[in-house]
């Protein structure tokens, strides 16, 4: 009998098993099973030749590579990078479906394809149709190859041709070293780690496309962040108003604090440079339920403005929805509301929004959420230029965030007039104190006293 050339391995444990199995024996958890190629035996005359011994170098006389950088094409995305691309690496870009992906490396490809050998693996899309979005963007070059291809074995002659290789995308692409279907988490990390190889010991650099699941752990990039020198995520809602975020998860060549704010056209991806009123609507200050923060998202301060709306509930439990802000943030937000404030929201169905797409994911918005939710509670519109800020705790209390300043600069800079802040950032503002007129609150009480 021929032995076997695949196992199954726990992701969690490490137990291995010759078939698949639905539950790890050893660990008890589900789903786990990964398959992974097995490395043949070497025959027993090799099994004592080692490979060449490695020293150890002083640091001072490590030779210093030259990461020189290329400009993408894209001023957003070279400042996420760190100032462009660096030859060599490996950058995973994640994202919902049709949230640009494709068009943003297409975009890419035709620039580099200026002056570099480029080659465009689609393993999700035909060439013709490839050739129809470069039409829409008005692209052409000579430089630019496209590859149609799924099978890696196949494709990898195809790549040390070239400079540089965008693999669309990970999860249509398989190795013919395992037999599990293209997409599932021991073939993507198998291809990634081929395609690692080749990176490092040819210098090529690879952009490599990767579907985000919901839990962005089975078949999604989640497997493949620690192989990868940068892993962006593209985020934001797939229709076309929509703005979209280009966010560095992780960098080996740079920051990871910077985004970059993209806008869908017609012509492609266009980077959008000014954010003053991105993320805000002109019913403010008409319409209860909004109001204006200033959120920290990556290197860069932002007003965005969040919407409430609230109806009575119908029947049976009321419903909590919530675009842009995690829905457990809110439903806690709620309960300190009703509890700690005396807002009765038990009756209300309560939906949420951050405007313009963006996630907010600090907890410097959580007094602004508490100011939208009594707005709309009491019908009560809150005064147009006025922002708030501050973390929320359980207790109703109002705690500190980090950077007030900047934001209360920020506020400042885009023509706001008050600012409800924590009292335990006042220190730090002190020096706006004569420009704008600045509310420390220390309870959540105390904000909505003042906001109305
Ligand atoms: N003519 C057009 N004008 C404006 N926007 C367009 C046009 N055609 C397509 N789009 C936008 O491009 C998006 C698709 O972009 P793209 O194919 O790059 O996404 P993707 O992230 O690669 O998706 P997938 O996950 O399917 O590969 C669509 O959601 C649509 O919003
Ligand atoms: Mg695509």
């Amino acid at each position: 009998m021929p032995k076997p050339t695949t196992q199954f391995v726990c992701s969690q444990c490490g137990y291995t098993s010759p078939k698949w199995l639905g539950r790890c024996p050893d660990c008890g958890t589900f789903n786990t099973m990964v398959e992974e190629a097995v490395a043949p035996a070497l025959p027993a005359k090799n099994r004592t030749a080692r490979p060449a011994l490695s020293r150890p170098i002083p640091l001072s006389k490590v030779e210093k590579e030259n990461y020189s950088r290329v400009s993408s094409g894209i001023s957003e995305l070279d400042v996420v990078l760190g100032g462009g691309i660096v030859k060599g690496s490996l950058v995973l870009v994640g994202g919902d479906p049709g949230v640009g992906k494709s068009t943003l490396l297409t975009q890419v490809a035709a620039h580099l394809g200026k002056s570099h050998k480029v080659l465009y693996l689609s393993a999700e899309e035909s060439c013709s149709q490839v050739k129809l979005r470069c039409d829409r963007l008005g692209l052409d070059s000579d430089n630019l190859l496209l590859l149609n291809e799924t099978c890696i074995e196949n494709a990898e002659e195809h790549f040390y041709d070239a400079e540089y290789v965008i693999v669309d995308s990970i999860q249509a692409v398989y190795t013919e070293t395992l037999t599990s279907s293209a997409g599932s988490v021991g073939q993507v990390r198998e291809c990634a780690g081929k395609l690692m190889r080749i990176a490092k010991s040819r210098g090529i650099t690879f952009f490599i496309i990767g579907h985000v699941t919901k839990e962005g752990s089975l078949a999604g990039p989640k497997v493949l962040e620690h192989i990868m020198d940068a892993v962006l995520y593209f985020e934001g809602e797939r229709t076309e108003s929509c703005y979209k975020i280009l966010r560095a998860v992780k960098n080996r060549f740079g920051s990871v604090q910077e985004v970059g704010v993209f806008e869908m056209t017609g012509e492609g991806l266009a980077a959008v440079t000014d954010y003053s009123t991105l993320f805000l609507s002109d019913s403010r200050g008409i319409a209860a339920g909004a109001v204006v923060t200033p959120s920290e998202t990556g290197n860069r301060c932002m007003m965005v403005e969040i919407q409430t709306l609230m109806a009575k509930t119908a029947y049976g439990l009321p419903r909590r929805m919530s675009l842009g802000v995690d829905l457990n943030r809110l439903i806690v937000l709620v309960a300190v509301l009703e509890k700690r404030c005396g807002i009765p929201l038990g009756n209300q169905d309560i939906y949420l929004n951050a405007m313009g797409g963006i996630k907010l994911g600090e907890p410097s918005s959580e007094l602004a959420i508490c100011a939208a939710l009594a707005s709309a509670e009491k019908g009560i519109p809150v005064e147009k230029y006025t922002a708030v800020f501050g973390e929320v705790g359980l207790t109703g209390e109002v705690r500190g965030v980090n950077v007030a300043d900047k934001r209360v600069n920020e506020c400042l800079k885009r023509g706001f007039k008050r600012v409800i802040l924590p009292a335990k950032n006042m220190k730090a503002c002190e020096k706006f104190r004569d420009k704008i007129e600045l509310v420390p609150v220390s309870y959540v009480t105390q904000m909505i006293k003042e906001i109305f």
